[in-house]
């Protein structure tokens, strides 16, 4: 597979982004939004990623579709309303799943123009500089808070966790796109990210580039990430993936 070719089609999301004048913001539900540029980046490289790879399937937050044993995961735009808001965090995810694992993956940052790229086994890269996650202590780390925005009715037993977290920890964060958050840890810039609910593309290709980077990553109960469900999610550096475990373990019972 030309996983270069791959990339660069995933660059093209940086033209397609400057070429939209208008978002067109569509409410999927509550604190949850699409825009124009959502729909573009997906319905684009659908149909490329289907002329050069007849026989994967694909998987799209903004397509109606299901998982097969071998499929693209595509978040054409993780952080949505970051980018409305033009709070410049946002990427463009992409993971390639075969038979349960995923063997690639691209996290691309358009506003920044910062590429995270793994391929299983050969290492994780920004910009194709080798990544390695920190080596801090949990009591060290920065660590991303998934808030769950979209379900506020378990904001009170979610920020009750986050607040013994925040006590111990140095400081919390919320870039709120969640590929980003795992190749943050990859690339040492935080330290430790947990979430209640994510979607399968909001974490495949990052999981990889974490994964790559010396990183653990699993959900609430310590389980291996499934792709094919929602799930929740633990990540980090050694150290502060084994604290949230055990903190949020604690929690959840
Ligand atoms: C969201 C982001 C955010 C996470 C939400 C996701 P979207 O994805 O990844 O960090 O907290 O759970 O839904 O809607 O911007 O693609
Ligand atoms: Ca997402
Ligand atoms: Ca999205």
């Amino acid at each position: 597979m030309d996983f270069e070719k791959i990339i660069d089609l995933v660059k093209s999301a940086r033209n397609i982004i400057a070429e939209q004048s208008e978002l067109h913001i569509e409410t999927k539900g509550e604190a949850d939004f699409v825009t124009a540029v959502d729909f573009a980046i997906s319905d684009f490289l659908k149909a490329e990623l289907q002329a050069l790879t007849p026989e994967i399937g694909f998987l799209s937050e903004e397509e109606e579709g299901k998982i097969s044993d071998a499929c693209w995961i595509l978040d054409p735009i993780d952080g949505t309303t970051n980018l409305i808001y033009g709070y410049n965090l946002s990427s463009v995810s992409l993971g390639l799943y075969i038979n349960g694992e995923i063997i690639f993956g691209v996290v691309y940052n358009p506003f920044t123009d910062e590429l995270f790229t793994a391929e299983k086994g050969k290492g994780a890269f920004l910009n194709g500089k080798r990544l390695q996650v920190s080596s801090r202590q949990s009591h060290e780390a920065l660590i991303e808070f998934g808030a769950e925005c979209t379900h506020k009715e378990n904001a009170e037993k979610n920020f009750r966790l986050a607040c013994e977290i925040f006590c111990h920890c140095v400081d919390l964060r919320r870039i709120c796109s969640s590929a980003l958050d795992l190749c943050y840890i990859a690339a040492g810039r935080i330290d430790g990210y947990f979430e209640k609910l994510l979607k399968p593309w909001d974490i495949a290709a990052g999981s990889l580039i974490l994964q790559e980077a010396g990183g653990r990553i699993s959900d609430f109960a310590g389980e291996p990430l499934q792709f094919a469900l929602p799930s929740s999610v633990i990540a980090g550096n050694t150290a502060t993936f084994e604290y949230l475990l055990q903190t949020i373990k604690k929690h959840e019972v």
